[in-house]
Formats: structure tokens, C-alpha cells, sequence
């Protein structure tokens, strides 16, 4: 029989690519699937702070063990910037296009366009928390290319490709990803559990 848990997610994007990697032996449960509509409040300062606010909200208000993650992109000429203010780095209205463009102003004339995405799980577990993470890194290029994926994507070329996320197409960019590669150490865990 498969393992019950739930992913504090309804993005259904994230969804799919976190079934498929953990496989048949988990039923990973959306937050609609446990009828969890409230929005779960994400006020860290860090991407570890805020997967860890997501999963330990769910186990207080619906007592099950459950997974959270938070995704950041970070530029390297900006400190680290967008980071954890990513979803809203050019305003509350978490507009994926203004976003891209704040990036790319902020970045115009530097030469270093280094960056990376991390992505952080936090785990809750039959009473322990565990933190799993996953980077992809890459440059930011000029201006965007590509229509597949979502947020950063069309401006973000990984190491080791010519192509942005938005042009390698979810396929590629779902085996290679930060998120991919938080989400298999996950699965190895709780392969051992
Ligand atoms: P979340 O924590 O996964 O919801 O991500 C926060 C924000 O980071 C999103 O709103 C996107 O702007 C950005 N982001 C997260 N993952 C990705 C990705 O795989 N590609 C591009 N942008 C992403």
C-alpha cells in the first residue's frame, strides 16, 4: 500500500513533477485534496523559514505529516536578490513579467549575470522536521526567450545549455531542476524510512 502525505501545495505544476519523481509507492495530497483553502502565511526571511512556517501550519491546523517547499532565484551582483521575495520582487500583484523585468533592470550593465535557483523542502515527520535542498546554476541573459515553465524561467540559462528554461521545455528542465533535485533527495529519505 502506498504511504499517505501531503505536499502543502496546490500549484499544479509542482504537483505533477513531485508525483512523478517520488513514484507509486507515496500518494502525495494536495492542500485541496486535505480541503485546506486559507492562504498559509509565508513571512520568513528565508526559504528555509518559510517551508518550515507552510509544513508545521499544516501538521497544527490538520495534523498530518506533510512536506512544504519555497523556491528562490538568486543573483549574485544583487546579493542574492530576488530570494525569498521572488514571487513579489516587483510588487504584491506577483506579476511573473514585471518580475523578470525588475530583474533585468536591476542587472543592466553588469557583467557577472551569475545566479541560481534554490529551492528549500522542509519535511515534517512523525515529530521531526527535516530540510532538503536542491540548486541549478546558470546566468541570466538579456531579455527573455521561450514560452514553457513559469516565472524566471525565460530568462534563465542553466550551466551547460544555450537554451532558457523556457525554451528546454518542462521535460528537460524537470529532470535538471533545483526543485528536481530537492524533491529526489526527499524520495531517497523517504525511500529509507
Ligand atoms: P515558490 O516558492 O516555488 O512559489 O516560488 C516563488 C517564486 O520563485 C515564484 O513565484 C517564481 O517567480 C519563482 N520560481 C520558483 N520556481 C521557479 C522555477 O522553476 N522557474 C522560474 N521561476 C521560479
Amino acid at each position: 500500500m502506498s504511504k499517505k502525505i501531503v505536499f502543502a501545495t496546490n500549484n499544479k505544476h509542482k504537483l505533477e513533477e513531485v508525483r512523478d519523481i517520488l513514484g507509486a509507492s507515496f500518494s502525495v495530497l494536495s492542500l485541496q485534496e486535505i480541503r485546506c483553502f486559507e492562504d498559509i502565511p509565508e513571512t520568513a526571511a528565508t526559504l528555509e523559514g518559510n517551508a518550515l512556517l507552510k509544513a508545521r501550519y499544516i501538521k497544527a491546523y490538520y495534523g498530518y505529516d506533510c512536506f512544504a517547499d519555497d523556491t528562490g532565484l538568486e543573483i549574485k551582483m544583487l546579493n542574492n536578490a530576488p530570494g525569498v521575495y521572488s514571487a513579489r520582487y516587483a510588487g504584491e500583484a506577483k506579476d511573473s513579467k514585471a518580475n523578470m523585468l525588475k530583474a533585468l533592470s536591476e542587472l543592466s550593465g553588469k557583467l557577472d549575470r551569475s545566479a541560481r535557483f534554490r529551492t528549500v523542502i522542509a519535511l515534517l515527520m512523525e515529530g521531526d522536521e527535516y530540510l532538503f535542498e536542491g540548486t541549478v546554476e546558470g546566468n541570466i541573459i538579456e531579455s527573455p526567450r521561450g514560452t514553457a515553465g513559469f516565472g524566471y524561467d525565460p530568462v534563465f540559462v542553466p550551466n551547460g545549455y544555450n537554451e532558457t528554461f523556457a525554451e528546454l521545455g518542462t521535460d528537460i528542465k524537470n529532470k535538471i531542476s533545483h526543485r528536481a533535485e530537492a524533491v529526489k533527495k526527499l524520495k531517497t529519505f523517504l525511500d529509507e524510512k
